[in-house]
């Protein structure tokens, strides 16, 4: 077992017991999409049967009859023989039924803009954007990478990929030139689609700089792109340009018909890649494709989040990480909901920025991650209590465990004792959620994501496969196929079959440790691999020592996640220097920036701690555990088969002294 596994486990041991329980409230019930609590049996009797119903309420423009293909395990097909466009289950299905004046997003920009656009406008605009991608050259097959801020035209790129059978690419606009470029790159875009620039924190953030810098790499590794259609979002900014390659969405988009006939799809095409850590430096394109992956989407945003004609729902992710891509653009479209959009930052201009937000559209139902509540919490009560919040009725939680404390001031400060929370655990890979209460039908406890989903199975094994009981810690896996599961990593199926297929015999391996209590609720304790989550965004630590290593002054470096009370887990890195070079404050800020430049800010290390070698197992191996304890400021055990195990006792010294 892995040191994280060792680690994982012995939190399990730790976890304090929760009983506190907390039953949906009568009027919940009475009007929730799931009540009949017979559901996770039926689903169970013939999961393949329960998830065709779900997927029946899509429009397939050539209905299927087959149901799961699992002759290829661990590839997946699901409703193979049938044909569908996503674009046109998300926004003509509800234009034809007469829905075209509902609001599908509300918009509201860092710097006050705001925007309401209709299920009518949307299909235009998608529309138009499909036409001027045509006009560029994109076919049925290709590859798009999207590099944008949180505007409504992220959205619409996204459905005018699908619409002409365009697999999009969306690459969050965090990330480098460089780790912009490694995606353009393995993905073979030939196309990007970019803003000159956004607002967060009141700054402007140089998207088409960075692009223009990413297209430059990504020639330079042997990927023209041809194109690069840029949406204005700055007014009067200077904005660099290609003449012949550049476009302006305004003048592109702009001048294109508002029809465009969609391509029939089959249900196992590429809707879209999503790049994640792995263990490796090498991020995984995560394919994902248009039948199995739509009806997940569609099923679970109607189920956990409950969505009914007059809700208005925020899902204050970033639409770059999976989250958006499911709770923002293909789960709330396809249900034909009014959902909300925010372009920047939770604190700007003020801490109550979010409240506002809820309180001017009635927004009802909420979701974020664990970090961001955290961080509700240390700004004060006050922020939101200036606001009237009485229209939320159900919360959710994603991206990490959330703590019981955490859970509790959601519960109370947010959703005033009377909105259900759905914890929901999931993963780029499984494409929507797996693991979460149905909010009109479970008990919850604070801090556990309670249990699968129906049509979903897991359980928590130890390294052969075996479940370990009630009340033990193992790893958490998937036991049967779903629909919404990753058909493949990117030219890469091996990796696929080795990564998830091989490490637990016959079930999907989803990396994290997990416990099932004595009631049967699931509790998931964090990754047992080497992924790190840094406010809910997952960094893998071979990633950032790759990128440290690149420095000249770095002959070899070591990364682990530390906790941390805001982001869950911050970044560690021990380094050893090379030659001559020496330790010094400036030398810190410079990885820094190397780090930021190769991947994104939010990978920098929060703590550097020099050292003249990093702690090895004799067969070479980083001994990452013990960097773990070091890092965290715990007891070491015992040290003594180290060669030198004065270096750990300097280490130590210097994460106290830096407190
Ligand atoms: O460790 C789990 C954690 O986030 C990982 C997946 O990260 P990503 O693919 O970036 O997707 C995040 C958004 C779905 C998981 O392996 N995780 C996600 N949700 C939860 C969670 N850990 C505990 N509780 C959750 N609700």
């Amino acid at each position: 077992m892995s040191d994280a596994a060792v680690e994982s486990r012995d939190a399990i041991e730790n976890l304090l017991s929760e009983d506190r329980t907390f039953d949906p409230p009568a009027s919940f019930v009475e009007r929730a999409n799931v009540a009949d609590p017979k559901v996770w049996e039926t689903a169970a009797a013939d999961p393949e049967a329960y998830w065709a119903a779900w997927a029946r309420e899509l429009e397939w423009s050539r209905p299927f009859t087959q149901g799961l293909d699992w002759s290829d395990a661990p590839f997946a097909r699901w409703f193979a023989d049938g044909q569908l466009n996503a674009s046109v289950n998300c926004l003509d299905r509800h234009v034809e039924r007469g829905l075209g004046q509902r609001v599908a997003f509300h918009w509201q920009g860092e710097d006050g803009e705001r925007r309401s656009v209709t299920y009518a406008q949307l299909l235009e605009e998608v529309s138009r954007c499909a036409n001027a991608l045509r006009e560029l050259g994109v076919q049925r097959g290709d590859r798009v990478a999207i590099y944008m801020p949180m505007v409504v035209e992220l959205p619409v790129a996204m459905l005018a990929c699908a619409r002409i059978g365009a697999a999009h690419s969306v690459v969050f606009g965090g990330f480098s030139s460089q780790a912009l470029a490694d995606r353009i790159v393995d993905a073979s875009a030939k196309v990007v689609i970019t803003a000159d620039g956004g607002y967060r924190r009141g700054k402007v953030v140089e998207l088409k700089a960075a692009t223009d810098e990413a297209v430059r790499m990504a020639a330079t590794d042997g990927q023209q792109v041809e194109s690069v259609l840029c949406y204005r979002r700055l007014q009067g900014h200077d904005t660099p340009w290609t003449d012949g390659r550049d476009h302006w969405w305004h003048e592109i988009v702009g001048r294109q018909q508002a029809e465009c006939a969609p391509e029939a799809m089959d249900s196992e095409d590429l809707l879209f890649l999503l790049y994640t850590s792995g263990t490796t430096a090498k991020p995984k394109g995560i394919m994902h494709t248009t039948g199995g992956y739509l009806t997940g989407a569609h099923a679970t945003a109607n189920m956990v989040f409950d969505l009914k004609d007059d809700d208005v729902y925020w899902c204050a992710a970033d639409i770059g990480w999976v989250t958006g891509h499911s709770y923002i653009v293909y789960g709330p479209l396809s249900n034909g909901v009014t959902s909300v959009i925010y372009e920047g930052a939770p604190d700007w201009p003020d801490k109550d920025r979010l409240w506002s937000i809820v309180a001017e559209y009635g927004v009802s139902i909420f979701y974020t991650a664990p970090t961001a509540i955290r961080a509700f919490i240390k700004w004060g009560d006050e922020h939101p209590a200036r606001h009237d919040l009485s229209s939320l009725r159900l919360l959710g939680s994603v991206g990490e465990p959330i703590n019981p404390e955490a859970w509790m001031w959601y519960h109370e400060r947010i959703g005033a004792e009377r909105c259900p929370i759905v914890d929901t655990w999931w993963q780029t890979e499984t494409g929507h959620i797996m693991v979460s209460p149905l909010p009109g039908l479970t008990r919850t406890k604070p801090g556990s994501a309670t249990q699968a989903l129906p049509g979903i199975e897991v359980s928590v094994v130890d390294e052969q496969g075996e479940p370990v009981g009630r009340g033990h810690g193992g790893y958490l896996t998937i036991d049967r196929p779903w629909p919404g599961m990753a058909r493949g990593i990117w030219g890469n199926p091996e990796r696929f079959v080795e990564t998830y297929w091989s490490q637990v015999p016959g079930r999907y391996f989803v990396g994290d440790g997990a416990k099932i209590d004595e009631d049967g609720y699931l509790w998931v304790l964090g990754r047992v691999d080497d992924v790190m989550n840094v406010s809910g965004h997952r960094l893998s630590t071979t990633e950032v020592e790759s990128a440290l290593v690149e420095h000249p002054a770095i002959a070899e470096a070591a990364v682990v996640g530390r906790s941390h009370e805001l982001t869950g887990e911050c970044v560690v890195a021990y380094v050893v220097l090379e030659g001559h070079h020496e330790a010094s404050d400036e030398l810190i800020g410079e990885l820094n920036a190397h780090v930021s430049e190769r991947i994104g800010k939010f990978a920098r290390p929060h703590m550097v701690l020099f050292t003249p070698e990093v702690p090895k197992t004799r067969s070479g191996k980083i001994m990452r555990r013990l960097l773990r304890d070091i890092a965290e400021g715990r007891e070491l055990g015992d040290t003594t088969t180290l060669q030198d195990p004065t270096v750990v006792d300097a280490l130590a010294e210097q994460v106290r002294s830096r407190g």
